[in-house]
């Protein structure tokens, strides 16, 4: 392998697949482990009454974290509150975090038109992340640096060079070989933050793609898993571990490191999900009790979609008159279901039991 320079275009990136032996005894096992969770989790989702009750919470957390991740940071407040508000919020940070869900969402959609994943549609991802016309780079001058503004990578450069790289990738993605889709998912994410085609952008477009991976791949029916969670809490061995593969050509620690990522947060999404599902049965079961003029099943299931709620989704979801449903949202509030907020014109009423579980650690 050729020397590598930090300091220097690395336009010698290796093509994919790599060539040393990634099928290691370690790796299959951990594979085995990570699909197992996997595989649980989808079971869990598949056998939910509603599997795309959560879809957008579960979205949310996973582009709250992934941004992060890039110091794009907003709280999950302010968050569901944006989302769920008329008003317009202008917290930079909380807008992007919504433009990233918006990105996975449509990439998600995109997959299931047309399953394949191309140089294209990764334009089209970051493009929607960052609202603007972000096209391949063109001119040489992109680096990573660390926090005390050392380079410690540098991207191949000319765009000929990233896009013969970038059709290597896409080939590789969408190749029929035998090789497990969990290291393949491993490889992929490494070589798409190694040619870093964008000059911003490009850790949460490889992060977008790996849902859109599992989704290819048909490892879960409802791609609801939290992947960046694991990311966020063990940030700097991800970065280490990415530059393992470029200097060390590490690619086991690597792929270990991406099969525990789904194994862990596909292990914490199950007892999510399990909390989840017990507090909806738990409250549907009260408020039949206490209020049961008030208690329909959708009434439940709309306390359950976002953390927060208002007036205007009950009406919506056709649960009566705006004054029938207004007394309902105050029903719930008076006998402790819900707790009211004023935001901008509106009232938003927040389900804190289901918010203390999102955010539980
Ligand atoms: N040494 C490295 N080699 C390759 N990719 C890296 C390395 N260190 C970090 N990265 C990737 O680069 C991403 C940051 O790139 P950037 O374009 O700024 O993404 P974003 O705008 O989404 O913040 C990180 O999230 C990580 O995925
Ligand atoms: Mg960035």
């Amino acid at each position: 392998m050729e020397k590598f320079n930090r300091n220097t275009p690395y336009n010698k990136l290796p093509l994919l697949p790599p060539n040393t032996n990634f099928e290691t005894t370690k790796i299959l096992r951990k594979t085995i482990d990570a699909s197992r969770a996997l595989a649980q989790l989808n079971g869990m989702l598949t056998n939910l009454p509603n599997p795309t009750l959560f879809l957008d919470t579960i979205h949310l957390q996973e582009a709250k974290a992934s941004s992060e991740i890039e110091n794009i940071i907003t709280t999950n407040d302010d968050l569901y509150k944006s989302l769920v508000a008329d008003k317009k919020f202008d917290n930079p940070a909380t807008k992007e975090v919504i433009s990233y869900k918006e990105a996975l969402w449509n990439g998600l959609q995109e997959i299931e038109r047309r399953p394949f994943i191309s140089t294209n549609l990764c334009i089209q991802i970051v493009q929607s992340i960052k609202k603007n016309t972000a096209e391949i780079r063109t001119t040489p001058g992109t680096a990573l640096k660390n926090a005390k503004g050392e380079t410690i990578y540098t991207p191949p450069s000319d765009e000929t060079a990233i896009r013969e790289k970038m059709a290597n990738l896409e080939t590789f993605i969408n190749g029929k070989d035998s090789i497990d889709p969990l290291i393949k998912m491993a490889l992929m994410h490494y070589q798409f933050e190694a040619i870093h085609p964008f000059s911003d952008g490009n850790g949460r477009t490889g992060r977008i793609l790996l849902l859109l991976y599992l989704k290819l791949e048909k490892l879960l029916d409802t791609p609801a898993i939290y992947l960046s969670e694991y990311i966020i809490k063990n940030k700097v061995d991800y970065y280490t571990k990415l530059r393992d593969v470029t200097e060390n050509n590490d690619w086991e620690t690597w792929i270990l490191y991406m099969l525990e990522m789904v194994e862990f947060t596909a292990n914490k999404g199950l007892q999510r999900l399990k909390d989840v599902t017990n507090l909806m049965e738990e409250m549907a079961t009260e408020i039949k009790e206490k209020l049961p003029k008030v208690y329909t099943k959708e009434l439940v299931e709309i306390l359950f979609r976002l953390p927060y709620t208002k007036r205007q989704f009950l009406i919506e979801a056709k649960l009566g008159t705006p004054k029938t449903v207004g007394n309902y949202l105050m029903d719930l509030e008076e006998a402790g279901f819900l707790i009211s907020e004023k935001v901008g014109k509106e009232k938003l009423y927040l389900n804190h039991r289901l918010m203390l579980i999102l955010e539980k650690k």
